[in-house]
């Protein structure tokens, strides 16, 4: 292997500095975890949210250094030490630390555990995987665990948070498509006619959302809710469930914290069902994946693409955390 191109992070002082550099296959084994003993040629990485935190050094995402970011990727198998997974096999792999404790999709070439790896499913390109990404898989997931919960379309309006970020995006686009009737909350008003080309029906303010809830309960209005903002926005969706309903917890732009009271767990019976892409189980993993490569419209992924390079990352990545960047990006890589 030829010493390949990467985005690097580097401590110095108390900055988090990145540059674009050469890295030899030596230092990517040198740096490779415990039992990672895949191979793959990046061709397709993604921005998430946690990357721009990881490039600003924020979160506490990234705690050694030197280190790739890149919580996603897709790419081939150029080498293996184990029978699972060979030469050619095209892989995505996303969660589990990637990008984190681990060198990540920023780079020409990343060493995996083999445990870590998901088929490419047949009926999507790396790039459209990509688009999907930890993002898209989070979404699923949410829609999953609801519908687990007894969703079901035509119980009446599902509330998506966010709505024009990665995951907001994602969800609103699976659910329409899965025949729910969408509303989407979005502080940006440029995003309309993109949120309702994706299949929502209604669009609210997220300002009607983010001030504290007058009264422990509000009137009944949302049959489910996929929450990216956290805070002060999800106690106003936990105060306004119908009976019996649920809210996937996905993130937390909006702030970590949640005061809230019981009541409506109490008196509504309703559901907070936390998602973690992180650790999702492998299984669950795979059956994500297989229902985006069917529930997801591609002609509505493609919208939600903004394609970049490189170079451009940590720029994305300081627009990703203030809420500017719209639907998902795609960094292709060029080995
Ligand atoms: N649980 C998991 O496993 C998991 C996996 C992936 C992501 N996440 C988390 O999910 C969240 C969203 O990730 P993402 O990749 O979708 O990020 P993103 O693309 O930046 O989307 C977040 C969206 O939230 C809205 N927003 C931004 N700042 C806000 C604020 N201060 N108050 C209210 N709304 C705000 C914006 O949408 P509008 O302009 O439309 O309002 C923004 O586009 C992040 O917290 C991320 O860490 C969690």
């Amino acid at each position: 292997m030829n010493p390949f191109r990467a985005l690097i992070l580097n401590l110095e002082g108390d900055e988090v500095i990145s540059r674009i550099g050469e890295v030899s296959e030596a230092e990517l084994i040198a740096a490779a975890p415990e039992g990672a003993e895949v191979t793959v040629r990046v061709t397709c990485s993604t921005l998430n949210y946690k990357d721009g935190l990881a490039m600003a050094g924020l979160g506490k995402v990234v705690r050694r250094y030197p280190h790739i970011p890149g919580v996603d990727l897709a790419g081939e198998v150029t080498q293996s030490d184990v029978p699972l997974w060979k030469p050619g096999d095209k892989v995505i792999a996303g969660g589990y630390g990637i990008g984190e404790k681990a060198w990540g999709g920023f780079a020409g070439f990343a060493r995996l555990h083999p445990d870590w790896l998901v088929s490419l499913p047949p009926s999507l390109t790396m790039r459209q995987a990509m688009a999907i990404g930890t993002a898209g898989l989070t979404a699923m997931e949410a829609v999953t665990v609801l519908e687990e919960h007894g969703l079901t379309p035509g119980d009446g309006e599902v509330l998506v948070t966010g709505a024009a970020g990665g995951v907001g995006s994602t969800a609103v686009a699976v659910l329409a498509a899965l025949g729910y009737e969408v509303t989407a909350s979005t502080g940006r008003a440029d995003t309309h006619d993109y949120l309702k080309a994706l299949g929502a029906a209604h669009i609210i303010d997220r300002a009607e959302l983010s001030t504290p809830p007058e009264k422990t309960l509000l009137p009944e209005r949302w049959a489910a809710g996929v929450d990216a903002v956290g805070g002060t926005t999800l106690a106003t969706i936990l105060a306004s469930l119908k009976h019996g309903a649920g809210v996937a917890a996905t993130g937390l732009v909006g702030g970590s914290e949640l005061t809230t009271t019981v009541i409506p767990f109490l008196l509504r019976g309703v559901n907070l069902l936390g998602i973690d892409s992180v650790q999702l189980a492998m299984e669950r993993r795979r059956r994500a994946w297989a229902r985006l490569a069917t529930d997801l419209p591609l002609e509505k992924l493609e919208s939600m693409i903004q394609d970049t390079r490189l170079e451009e990352l940590p720029e994305l990545g300081r627009r990703i955390l203030n809420g500017l960047v719209r639907g998902r990006v795609v960094v292709e890589m060029d080995g």
